[in-house]
C-alpha cells in the first residue's frame, strides 16, 4: 500500500470520535484484520473498527432483506471492511475521464450468429483473477484483460501482461499510473510502444514506479482498438463475435463494495442496484461474457464481469451485473478492445 494514498483515505469521512466497539464482535474483529494483514496504531484501530462495524450491520441488514426477497444478490465483508464508501470512491474508483472520446466504431458482421450465452474463460481467453491493491489502476487490468483474450484468438496462448507496465511507461498516452487511466490510452501505448511486457517478466507492485520495459520480453502487439456502440445489444454481439471486452462500470455504491454471489440458485445473485449510475462511471473491468438464469424471458440476464480486487471479492473476484436492464451501472457505455 502506497503511503500517500492510505494517508489521502484516512484524511478523509472520519471525523467525530468512534463509539465504543461491540464486544460481542472482539473475536471476529481479530480474525478478520488477521485475515487480511490489517495492522492499526492504537490511535487508529478504535475508528477503523467502528467503520467496520457500521460496514458489518449494513451488509447484514442487506442479507436479512435478501432473505425476504428483497435483493437479488448478497453481501458479504471483505478487504474493504474498514473503508466507508466516501474513501472507498477515493482509493479504488479510478478512471480518469467519464466519456469516450473520438474513435472506431466496431460493427459486429451482420448475419452473424449470437448465442444467447457466452462464456470465455471455458475457451481459454482469461487469465487468473488479479488484485489491483491500494493503486488506482483499474484501467491497466482491464486492458490487458481484453489484450490478453485477443493474443489468446490470435495465437492459442493465453499469456498474462504486466500491468506494471503500463502503470509505469503510459504517461504520454494520458495515464496517470496510480492516480488513474483509461482502457484506450493503454491501448494507444501499447500500439505506439510496439508492444507490451508479460506479467511474469515485468510483475505488478501497485505502485508508480520509472519504465522498465524490454522489448525483448513483449507478449502483445495492437494495431488499432475499437469502441464498441453505446448500447447492450452491440456489446452482446461484440462479446460474441470478438471475446473480452473492456468496460468501465459505476462502482461506487457500497452494495458494489461488498457484493457477493448468492448461493441461493432460486435468486442467483445478480448485481442490480436502483441507484447505480449510467453515466457516472469511475472503474474500468472486463466483460468476459453473459448469460440468463431461469427462462430467457425471466428477466434474469446478465453480464459476468471480472473484476481487479483479488478473488475474495464477489463470487472468486467475478460479479453477474444486470444486462438488458436499461444499461445498468453503465456496462455500455464505455466499451472498448483492441486488435492484435
Ligand atoms: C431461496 O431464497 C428464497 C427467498 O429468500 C426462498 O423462498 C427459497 O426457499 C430459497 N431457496 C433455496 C433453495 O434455498
Ligand atoms: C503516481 O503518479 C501520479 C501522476 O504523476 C501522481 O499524481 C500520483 O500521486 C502518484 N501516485 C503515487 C501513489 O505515488
Ligand atoms: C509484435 O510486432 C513486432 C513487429 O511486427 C514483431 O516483431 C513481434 O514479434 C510482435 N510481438 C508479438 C508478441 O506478437
Ligand atoms: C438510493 O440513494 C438514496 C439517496 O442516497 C437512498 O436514500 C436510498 O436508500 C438508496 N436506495 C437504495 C435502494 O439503496
Amino acid at each position: 500500500m502506497h503511503p500517500s494514498l492510505f494517508l489521502a483515505a484516512l484524511c478523509l469521512g472520519i471525523t467525530t470520535a468512534a463509539p465504543q466497539p461491540d464486544q460481542s464482535l472482539d473475536a471476529h474483529w481479530s480474525r478478520w484484520k488477521a485475515a487480511h494483514g490489517k495492522l492499526y496504531d492504537e490511535d487508529e484501530e478504535g475508528e477503523r473498527r467502528s467503520v467496520w462495524e457500521r460496514n458489518m450491520k449494513m451488509i447484514e441488514l442487506h442479507n436479512q432483506e435478501y432473505s425476504q426477497g428483497k435483493h437479488s444478490f448478497m453481501m458479504a465483508m471483505n478487504a474493504f471492511g474498514d473503508l466507508t464508501s466516501e474513501e472507498f470512491k477515493q482509493v479504488l474508483n479510478d478512471l480518469k475521464i467519464q466519456k469516450h472520446e473520438e474513435g472506431n466504431v466496431f460493427q459486429a458482421p451482420l448475419f452473424a450468429e449470437i448465442p444467447s450465452s457466452v462464456d470465455w474463460r471455458e475457451k481459454g481467453y482469461v487469465t487468473p483473477v488479479k488484485d489491483q491493491g491500494q493503486c488506482q489502476s483499474c484501467w491497466a487490468f482491464s486492458a490487458t484483460g481484453a489484450l490478453e483474450g485477443q493474443m489468446f484468438r490470435k495465437t492459442g496462448k493465453l499469456v498474462s501482461l504486466s500491468e506494471q507496465n503500463l502503470v509505469d511507461c503510459s504517461r504520454s498516452q494520458g495515464n496517470e499510473g496510480c492516480r488513474g487511466g483509461l482502457m484506450d490510452y493503454a491501448f494507444q501505448y501499447v500500439k505506439d510502444n510496439g508492444g507490451l511486457d508479460s506479467e511474469e517478466s515485468y510483475p505488478y507492485l501497485a505502485r508508480n514506479e520509472s519504465c522498465k520495459y524490454r522489448p525483448e520480453k513483449s507478449a502483445a502487439n495492437v494495431t488499432t482498438f475499437w469502441h464498441v456502440l453505446n448500447k447492450e445489444d452491440g456489446l452482446m454481439t461484440t462479446v460474441a463475435t470478438v471475446g473480452p471486452v473492456s468496460a468501465a462500470v459505476d462502482s461506487s455504491l457500497d452494495s458494489f463494495q461488498f457484493y457477493k454471489k448468492a448461493l441461493n440458485f432460486t435468486f442467483p445473485g445478480i448485481y442490480y442496484d436502483p441507484n447505480c449510475s449510467s453515466e457516472s462511471l469511475n472503474h474500468g473491468v472486463l466483460v468476459v461474457g453473459y448469460g440468463f438464469e431461469g427462462a430467457e424471458s425471466d428477466n434474469k440476464k446478465y453480464w459476468i464481469v471480472k473484476n481487479s480486487w483479488g478473488t475474495n471479492w464477489g463470487t472468486q473476484g467475478y460479479m453477474l451485473l444486470a444486462k438488458d436492464r436499461d444499461n445498468h451501472c453503465g456496462i455500455a457505455t464505455m466499451a472498448s478492445f483492441p486488435v492484435v
